[in-house]
């Protein structure tokens, strides 16, 4: 990669959140592409994922099997890919100012691991200081769909796409209530950053929130 223009600004680290079936990549890709309307250059990722490394992880800690890893491996691998991820994708981007738009990051694991599994936030944002301390997203979108409705679009995706990936599909209800409230605390916590969107309705108004809220975070942050 090249070397930062010096003096460049760092490009922005916005991250989408929301339960399996949310919209998520939906809305990812759709940023995406206004912002290179707009002359951004854009770094689409995902998590797990986002280097060959993050991919296989993602395969290991996503498919189903017989026995379900335990709730600290299934969290240890998450971390595996997501310091890969930052070291070797995220910030190399944001150094040359390209924009970075992730699909889940750490406030993923803390809803999932964290709150869902049980294991407690506080050791999910201790691993995150350990092994990602430079990344920290600057704006967050939590896509907030009725769970009911989440399930029913991931079921249908999973049967059309015949993927792989169904480990979390098949939680019960109860689980998402825990993966949501555990999204909740986040936002109360950091609620400049954690912007909650109401994502029920058609994809392109969807878009267009995402879009106002994105204005209103660059006009405050011109300010600054
Ligand atoms: N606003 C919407 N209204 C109706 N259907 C939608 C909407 N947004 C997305 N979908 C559909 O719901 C399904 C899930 O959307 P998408 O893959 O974007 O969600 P996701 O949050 O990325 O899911 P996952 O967590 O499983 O990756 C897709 O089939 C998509 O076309
Ligand atoms: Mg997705």
């Amino acid at each position: 990669m090249k070397e930062p223009a010096s003096g460049a600004k760092r490009g922005p680290f916005i991250t989408f959140e929301g339960l399996d079936g949310s919209g998520k990549s939906t809305q990812l890709r759709l940023l995406a592409a206004r912002l290179r309307e707009h002359g951004h250059k854009v770094l689409e990722t995902r998590e797990p994922g986002g280097t060959p490394l993050g991919e296989e992880i993602r395969r290991l800690a996503l498919e189903e099997r017989e026995e379900a890893p335990a709730p600290r491996a299934e969290l240890g691998l998450m971390f595996a890919a997501r310091a890969d991820h930052c070291a070797r994708r995220i910030e190399p981007a944001r150094a040359q100012g390209i924009w970075v738009l992730c699909d889940r990051f750490t406030d993923a694991s803390e809803a999932y691991q964290g709150a869902g599994r049980g294991l407690g936030g506080e050791l999910v944002r201790q691993l995150h200081r350990v092994l990602c301390p430079e990344s920290w997203p600057d704006l967050t979108f939590f896509l907030d769909v009725e769970i009911a409705t989440c399930l029913e679009r991931s079921r249908q995706r999973l049967r059309r796409e015949a993927s792989r990936e169904g480990r979390f599909e098949s939680e019960t209800e109860e689980f998402f209530r825990k993966v949501r409230d555990g999204y909740l605390e986040i936002q109360k916590r950091e609620p400049a950053r954690f912007r909650i969107i109401a994502a029920e309705g058609e994809v392109y108004d969807v878009a267009g929130k995402i879009w106002n809220e994105l204005e209103a975070w660059r006009n405050a942050e011109a300010k600054q």
